[in-house]
C-alpha cells in the first residue's frame, strides 16, 4: 500500500504546473501526474486520471488557463477567439457533468470582463480558476454540515450506502455524498459505510474503499447486485450519493446503477438522498430526458482490469451515467440546504440563488 495521505487533494496548483492525483492506480499506487500544457489536461480528462463532476470543473478551469497562457498574441480579440477554441476542445472531453461546463463558462466570462492586456486577462484566468478550485473545498464542507441536519435521527449511529466515488477524489478534497459521511463520522452519527463496487470501473470499490481507509471510517464493500439484499436485511439506514448534472425538476444523473439503487430505497422505505453544489444544477434543462448521457468504450465492460471475462461475438453497451427520476429522491441536498426535487429551483429562487 501507498503511504498515507492525511488529506487528499485531487487537483493541485503546483509551481506553474497542475498536479493530479492519477486517480486510474490507485488503490495500489498513489502518484501524480504533472500537467502543463491544456492538451495533457483533456487527455487527463477522457482518461479520468482526474474524475468526479466537481473535480473535472475546477481540472478544466485549470486546463484554461494553461490553454491561455500558450496564446501569444497580444491582441485582446484574437486571444479571445483562440480562447473560445480551447474552450471547444476542453467541453469534448466529458458529456455529462455539467460543473465542467459550468467552470469553462466562467472562465469565459473572466476572460471577457477583464477589459487590460491579454496578459493581465491570463493573470486573471489563473486566479478564477484558484478560486473555483478553493471555493469547492468551502462549498462541500457546507454540503457535509446541510447533510448532517438532514440524516435520519435513529439509530443514533447510521449504516450509509453511497455508490461511485462522491469524495474527496471527485471534487477540490473533501466530497459531497462522502463529505457529509465524513461530517457524520466527525459528529459520531455514522457506524459504517456501505460502498457499492460500482462497475464497470469499480470507483466504489478502488476509490471510495480507499478514502475511507486513509481516515479510519469503516467500510464495507459489497457488489451493486447486494444492495437490495442488505437492505431487507435492514443494515442500510440511508443511501447518499453524488451528481453529475440535475435537472430543474430534481431528476438526476449520476454514476451508472444509481437508479436502480433509488427504486430498491423506496421498496425498503430508505431514505434517498442526492448531495451536490449548485454548480451541478443545470436549469436549462427542464427534465432528466435532457441530459446528455456518455457512453464508455466497451472495454470497460468485457473486461476487468486486463482480464477479458467475455466470449466472442458478445455485443456490448456502456452508458458510463443514468437518470434517477426526482420522484424518488428524498432530498437534494446542497451547500445551501436541503430542498425536496420538487420544490428546487422555487426554493433556490426565493433565496435568490438561480
Ligand atoms: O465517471 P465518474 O467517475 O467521473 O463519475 C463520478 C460520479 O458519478 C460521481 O458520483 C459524481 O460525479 C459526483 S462527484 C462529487
Amino acid at each position: 500500500m501507498s503511504p498515507c495521505p492525511s488529506q487528499v487533494f485531487p487537483v493541485v496548483w503546483y509551481e506553474n504546473s497542475v498536479l493530479l492525483i492519477d486517480q486510474t492506480r490507485l488503490p495500489h499506487e498513489y502518484a501524480f501526474v504533472e500537467i502543463h500544457r491544456c492538451e495533457d489536461m483533456v487527455q487527463a480528462i477522457k482518461t479520468m486520471i482526474v474524475r468526479g463532476a466537481p473535480a473535472i470543473g475546477v481540472a478544466a478551469a485549470y486546463g484554461m488557463y494553461l490553454g491561455a497562457r500558450e496564446i501569444s498574441t497580444q491582441n485582446r480579440e484574437e486571444f479571445l477567439h483562440q480562447l473560445e477554441e480551447i474552450a471547444v476542445m476542453l467541453r469534448a472531453t466529458r458529456p455529462t457533468a455539467v460543473n465542467l461546463f459550468w467552470a469553462i463558462a466562467r472562465m469565459l466570462k473572466t476572460a471577457y470582463e477583464m477589459l487590460g492586456s491579454v496578459e493581465q486577462i491570463k493573470q486573471a484566468l489563473l486566479h478564477t480558476a484558484q478560486t473555483i478550485n478553493a471555493e469547492d473545498l468551502q462549498t462541500c464542507q457546507a454540503i457535509g454540515d446541510r447533510g448532517l441536519e438532514v440524516l435520519p435521527s435513529t439509530p443514533e449511529k447510521l449504516n450509509i450506502l453511497t455508490h461511485c466515488n462522491a469524495g474527496a477524489l471527485a471534487t477540490a478534497g473533501y466530497g459531497t455524498a462522502l463529505g457529509i459521511i465524513r461530517c457524520a463520522w466527525a459528529k459520531e452519527r455514522l457506524a459504517r459505510v456501505y460502498a457499492d463496487e460500482t462497475r464497470p470501473r469499480l470507483q466504489g470499490a478502488k476509490l471510495t474503499a480507499w478514502e475511507c481507509v486513509q481516515e479510519g471510517i469503516p467500510v464495507t464493500l459489497i457488489t451493486d447486485n447486494m444492495a437490495a439484499h442488505c437492505m431487507q436485511q435492514g443494515l442500510i439506514h440511508a443511501v447518499v450519493v453524488g451528481a453529475d448534472r440535475i435537472a430543474a425538476n430534481g431528476d438526476t444523473a449520476n454514476k451508472i446503477g444509481t437508479y436502480s439503487l433509488a427504486i430498491v430505497a423506496q421498496a425498503h422505505n430508505v431514505p434517498f438522498f442526492v448531495a451536490a453544489p449548485l454548480s451541478t444544477i443545470d436549469f436549462s434543462l427542464t427534465s432528466g430526458d435532457e441530459i446528455p448521457i456518455e457512453e464508455r468504450d466497451a472495454s470497460e465492460v468485457y473486461a476487468i482490469g486486463e482480464t477479458i471475462i467475455t466470449p466472442e461475438g458478445v455485443e456490448f453497451y456502456n452508458p458510463a451515467f443514468d437518470v434517477t427520476p426526482a420522484d424518488l429522491i428524498t432530498a437534494i441536498i446542497t451547500e445551501h440546504g436541503a430542498f425536496a426535487p420538487n420544490q428546487l429551483q422555487e426554493k433556490l429562487k426565493e433565496k435568490n440563488l438561480v
